[in-house]
């Protein structure tokens, strides 16, 4: 029972969009309106507010890491294992694509599956952010440093860990990344992507 609450608590958190929540704090257009028109961090530093954005990026990962930290913390007390915390890490993240309290549109994921990551193992994490931050000073693409950390993700979870059921929630992670990417991978091969801190961007 405790499974149950839990993985429908963690889709709820998820489903809180801090791109639209600080936008609208900081008094700056709706980020699903305009660039990309996806709701995360990367575009909404394309409306010039670069707080909002950072916000963006806390509030979104912070939400991930919360939902994780808090099922692994509290595992033994309600009598769960790894199976729970893995349903947990995947429906926080399940929660910002799909939001129930924004139509179910929301975002592509990256900040919220650093943020589960982290949740998971801050080694883990940071091994993922690393790759994302080399990836983005290298080619100055958010969307392509993000489909590549995805891509190694699931590689360092199983280095460090093993097969567990977390290392299933971070391969559904970075598949649903990857196809919530689409876009942007159609752009990055027909070379109209738009660089990190760009006003505009080729996705529509
Ligand atoms: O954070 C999502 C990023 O990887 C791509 O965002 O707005 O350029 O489609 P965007």
């Amino acid at each position: 029972m405790n499974t149950v609450w839990m993985t429908v608590a963690a889709y709820l958190v998820g489903s809180i969009s801090f791109a639209v929540v600080m936008s609208s704090l900081f008094g700056i257009a709706d980020p699903r309106t305009y660039g990309s028109k996806n709701p995360g961090a990367t575009n909404v530093l394309r409306s010039g507010n670069k707080k909002a954005a950072i916000m963006t990026l806390i509030g979104d990962g912070a939400k991930g890491w919360l939902a994780v930290w808090l099922a692994i913390r509290y595992a033994d007390l309600l009598q769960v294992g790894d199976m729970t915390i893995a349903l947990v890490a995947i429906a926080v993240f399940l929660g910002h694509l799909w939001p129930i309290f924004f139509r179910f549109v929301g975002g592509k994921g990256v900040a919220t599956a650093l943020g589960v990551l982290l949740g998971l193992n801050p080694w883990l994490g940071l091994a993922t952010l690393a790759t994302w931050l080399v990836v983005a000073f290298a080619f100055r693409y958010s969307s392509l440093a993000a489909l590549i950390a995805a891509l190694f993700a699931p590689f360092y979870y199983g280095l460090l860990f093993g097969v567990e059921p977390q290392l299933f929630a971070v391969v559904a992670m970075s598949v649903l990344l990857a196809y919530r990417h689409s876009q942007n991978i159609s752009n990055l091969l027909a070379g109209k992507e738009s660089r990190i801190g760009g006003k505009s961007a080729g996705a529509a």
